[in-house]
């Protein structure tokens, strides 16, 4: 490679930066006064943070990382990229307000960074300047292309505090239930779970992911039960999952009965265990019992269901772009940690036997709301939250994790607060403190809208179906679609995930195959199109990304003649925000963060197509070639958010 005045210019590097800076007339970047949280190399809004945290040391006399502090972003363009909330800086003395007006008096004139600021009451929006943006933003985008809005650093914890090298996150999502419908928590989980995991493996993380199958419990051994009655070899061969449900479901009608007696029995206040004692029930146990205890042929049946189970899953799995690391489950959890755990919990005096069962009674310690529960069962069994709790201390020394999130509907909320705080009365609270339950809410009428549909597989097949059918009402685009029906598939997963990470994580959404898989409004396919119809403009001109990336390392200044058009500048604008975005996004974990700003962006586009055009027009190839380069810096944020978000952008549609 040879080195020239270009490579010096690399945005990739600090020195780099500074030449490109300098080259428009800054001084040298105001690095050397340790704001630790500022990343000039990852997020351009930076550069602009640190220039003005330094203006406003000066101006307000106050300590530069409080100055960092108090900058802030603006909600709207029109309100500025930065607005300084004076009250925010501490300042004794004056009013806020005429503080406020002082600082908007004393900025530094023809700064080449920002615009004179206008005063605002007592803030001070910032507006930044289009000479900086045109000349700073395109290089920065394409010089880290997928890269634009990860950030490597910001997981390299601090080596003095204990953290050398990488920080190692688990992201425990999907857990399907084997033998079970694959119902809408799940689907949440896995949407979520996904975007989670790939955004903190954007930012440096070391991310493991685990899927903690529903494959243990008194469920099992009904399942085996059923089987004795109702399984086949064939079916099993051919649709697993399928027949598992089937014969779960026909096992579990016959069960119902006795289960309603013995409900029946327990809200009357009487004793439920002679009822349990025959029938299904005895069997049910006797089998799950079977399993606890090892026996081989329970054992061997058992595993047999799981792992056709996985293998089924991990090709649905892949439709979604979707890998685990490890296929987890109830079943894996080793007797002798539940045992540690157990015997930790008599030694501190938290363990109660109670008719026959052991619990914690959290009233007593503290945690009113956490109220009773059962922790071994009656029949002598494990439950749910004590093979939750072993996991804990088993994932623990097998992955030493910095951090752990399960990824479960708010159904569960009550839950994993009881697992945090066994964890912490058992001593552990420095482990509890490093696990998150990353909860939200319920899909509305979805099974009963996509009707007898218990599988992953069929929500994605039949929402695939219906994004064919609105694709096929435009005969013509039709015609140009190579391989309409896979692109129907991948545009219906889009349609399905949008949907899903639109609102707050906590809200509840109604599913909605019509209103998603539309063309019109933010869904899926809208976001599609855009990226779809910025990759078409490239096309009509006959360029390739390989032209434009060349153009705009030459050219750095290319879009000097654009960037007095509005459209072009708020176009730059928004680009550089989206790696705050993602930064944001890693503090509330929110999927919407991401997806309301991608949806920004492409409202912001469809209304420059007509301002800034590519083709037809006799402003000569330069311009349009820098208008081609502004598309494609758009359209490489547009695939980045996509792809974080878990969406596989498609080339045409
Ligand atoms: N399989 C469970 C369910 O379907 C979800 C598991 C959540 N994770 C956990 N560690 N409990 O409800």
């Amino acid at each position: 490679m040879h080195i020239d005045t270009r490579s010096k210019m690399s945005t990739l590097t600090l020195d780099g930066l500074g030449a490109l800076l300098q080259g428009f007339g800054t001084n040298p970047i105001p690095t050397a006064q340790g704001l630790p949280d500022a990343c000039v190399l990852s997020r351009p809004v930076d550069i602009y943070r640190v220039y003005l945290a330094d203006i406003l040391t000066k101006l307000a006399g106050c300590e530069p990382a409080l100055a960092y502090d108090a900058i802030q972003t603006s909600s709207t363009l029109a309100n500025g990229d930065l607005t300084i909330p004076v009250p925010r800086l501490r300042l004794k003395g004056k009013k806020p307000a005429d503080q406020c007006a002082d600082f908007a008096a004393n900025f530094p004139a023809d700064h080449r960074l920002f615009q004179m600021p206008n005063a605002a009451g007592i803030h001070l929006p910032i507006f930044v300047t289009s000479h900086s943006l045109g000349r700073l933003i395109l290089p920065y985008v394409f010089q880290r292309q997928n890269s634009y809005g990860k950030n490597p650093h910001v997981g390299l914890g601090d080596p003095s505090a204990g953290h050398p090298g990488r920080r190692r996150v688990i992201v425990e999502f999907s857990s399907p239930n084997i033998a079970k419908e694959f119902h809408a928590g799940h689907l949440r989980s896995t949407i979520i779970g996904a975007f989670i995991s790939n955004l903190y493996e954007s930012m440096g993380w070391d991310v493991i992911k685990v899927n903690y199958l529903g494959d243990w419990g008194k469920q099992f051994g009904l399942l085996a039960v059923g089987w004795q009655r109702f399984g086949s070899e064939e079916e099993l061969a051919r649709e697993p999952l399928k027949h598992l449900l089937d014969v779960y479901a026909r096992i579990n009608a016959l069960f119902k009965p006795e289960q309603d007696e013995s409900k029946k029995a327990r809200d009357e206040g009487r004793d439920t265990s002679e009822i349990e004692s025959r029938g299904l029930f005895a069997e049910r146990n006797s089998y799950f019992r079977r399993m606890e205890d090892g026996d081989a042929e329970a054992v061997a049946l058992w595993r047999r269901f799981r792992d056709i189970s996985i293998e089924r899953y991990i090709s649905t799995y892949t439709r979604l772009n979707i890998t685990f690391d490890e296929y987890s489950g109830e079943s894996q959890v080793q007797s002798s940690t539940v045992e540690t755990v157990e015997r930790i919990l008599k030694e501190k005096g938290v363990y109660e036997e109670h008719n026959g069962s052991w619990i914690i009674d959290f009233k007593k310690h503290n945690a009113k709301a956490l109220d009773i529960a059962v922790v071994r069962g009656r029949t002598g069994t494990t439950t749910y939250l004590l093979r939750d709790v072993a996991a804990v201390l088993e994932r623990e020394n097998k992955y030493a994790f910095d951090k752990m999130i399960y990824v479960v509907s708010s159904e569960q909320d009550l839950y994993f607060q009881r697992v945090f705080k066994v964890l912490e009365l058992m001593g552990r609270a420095d482990l509890a403190a490093r696990l998150q339950h990353v909860n939200f809410g319920k899909v509305i009428g979805m099974s009963s809208r996509l009707g007898n549909v218990k599988l992953l597989g069929d929500i994605l097949d039949q929402t695939g179906e219906a994004m064919h059918e609105v694709m096929r009402r435009n005969a013509t685009k039709y015609a140009q679609v190579p391989d309409p029906e896979a692109v129907a598939d991948v545009v219906g997963i889009s349609a399905v995930m949008v949907q899903d990470m639109s609102g707050k994580r906590v809200n509840n959404y109604p599913f909605d195959i019509a209103r998603m898989t539309s063309f019109e409004g933010d869904t899926g396919p809208y976001l599609q199109y855009c990226h779809a119809r910025l990759n078409s403009i490239l096309r009509k001109a006959g360029l390739t990304r390989d032209d434009i990336a060349k153009h705009v390392e030459d050219h750095p200044t290319a879009l000097e003649t654009e960037t007095d058009k509005r459209h072009c500048i708020d176009l730059l604008r928004l680009m550089a925000q989206y790696p705050d975005v993602t930064a944001t996004a890693l503090r509330n974990l929110e999927p919407s963060t991401i997806l309301t700003y991608l949806f920004r962006l492409a409202h912001q586009l469809s209304s420059s197509y007509d301002v800034i055009q590519v083709t037809g027009t006799n402003e000569g190839r330069d311009v349009m070639l820098a208008r081609a380069a502004l598309y494609e810096g758009v359209r490489q944020v547009l695939e980045n958010g996509m792809k974080l978000l878990g969406i596989t952008p498609v080339e045409r549609m």
